[in-house]
């Protein structure tokens, strides 16, 4: 068992927060010593590489069409701007465009689909974490990328649309096969109360265990920091949003729910998904 972890952040309505938790949580997995490699599988406005200070020309989709190398695509984030004193010193932290969101995976030729699974094979050996920042919405590339990673958090606010999507993005991943574990993480809520109930709200239409694993507070540092083109754990610290996402953070990486797989199985799983 190698312990490596893929979790796709994902929601059903757009603008929820998903690329907040998802650079943060990279960030403090770094942090805490992890290799971390964040994916953005976003097809749209992808603003996670505005965030973390990097530029890359190349894209995973560069890799799969074999226009260039995985390691020319995967830029390393300077450590300087993201590690604290005090920090483990073992922690990386890697991002790497996407571009790929917008295709069907399961539609591409043979050799393109060779090359996808090549390449999270080779993201596989340099991460312990790799974190798909996914678009929003219930397109089947998304619900792909959930189907792949093996572990879903859906992040989901307290509008009522926000909520009526995350239900149907939580069923829809129940019904597909194999059929991802899934986090729903409430955003934006005024505290743990607020978010427990948001949880238990949507728990009690889901028929699978939903897991529980924290909520982000609501917070004017996140604008602000997002102002400044920072994530807000880099921002302000010691903020309320910071301290909540630190919590989310640590509770993720201490809990890998049951039945983590090994690499060989998780990508079995891939080439399960990518031959249905
Ligand atoms: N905890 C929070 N407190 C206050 N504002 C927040 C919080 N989380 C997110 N926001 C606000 O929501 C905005 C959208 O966040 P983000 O870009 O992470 O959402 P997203 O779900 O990734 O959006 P998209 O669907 O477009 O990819 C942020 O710019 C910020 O202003
Ligand atoms: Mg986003």
């Amino acid at each position: 068992m190698s312990g490596l972890r893929m979790i796709a952040i994902t929601s059903g309505k757009g603008g929820v927060g998903k690329t907040h938790v998802a650079v943060s949580c990279a960030i403090e997995w770094a942090k805490l010593g992890k290799k971390v490699i964040l994916v953005d599988a976003d097809l749209g406005l992808c603003n996670a590489d505005m965030l973390l200070g990097v530029k890359s020309k190349n894209t995973m989709k560069s890799v799969i069409d074999g226009k260039c190398s995985l390691d020319s695509a995967l830029v390393e984030v300077d450590p300087g701007q993201w590690k604290f004193p005090g920090d483990s010193d073992q922690g990386q932290l890697f991002f790497l465009p996407g571009d790929i969101g917008s295709s069907d995976l399961t539609v591409l030729d043979p050799d393109h689909q060779k090359r996808f699974l090549e390449t999270l094979q080779e993201l596989s050996g340099h991460a312990d974490m790799i974190v798909f920042d996914t678009s929003a919405g219930l397109g089947w590339p998304v619900i792909q990328f959930c189907q792949y990673a093996g572990e879903a958090v859906v992040v989901t606010n307290r509008e009522p649309l926000a909520k009526r999507d995350a239900t149907v993005m939580l069923k829809v991943l129940e019904m597909v096969s194999p059929s991802p574990q899934c986090w729903l993480v409430p955003n934006q809520v005024i505290d743990e109360l607020e978010g427990r109930r948001l949880f238990n709200q949507l728990e009690k239409l889901c028929k699978d265990r939903l897991l529980w694993g924290g909520c982000v507070l609501q917070d004017k540092a996140v604008p602000e920091a997002v102002e400044s083109s920072r994530p807000v754990v880099l921002h302000e610290p010691q903020s309320d949003a910071s301290r909540s996402i630190r919590d989310l953070a640590r509770y993720l990486l201490d809990h890998p729910p049951a039945g983590t797989e090994d690499d060989g199985a998780l990508l079995d799983r891939v080439r399960q998904i990518l031959h249905q």
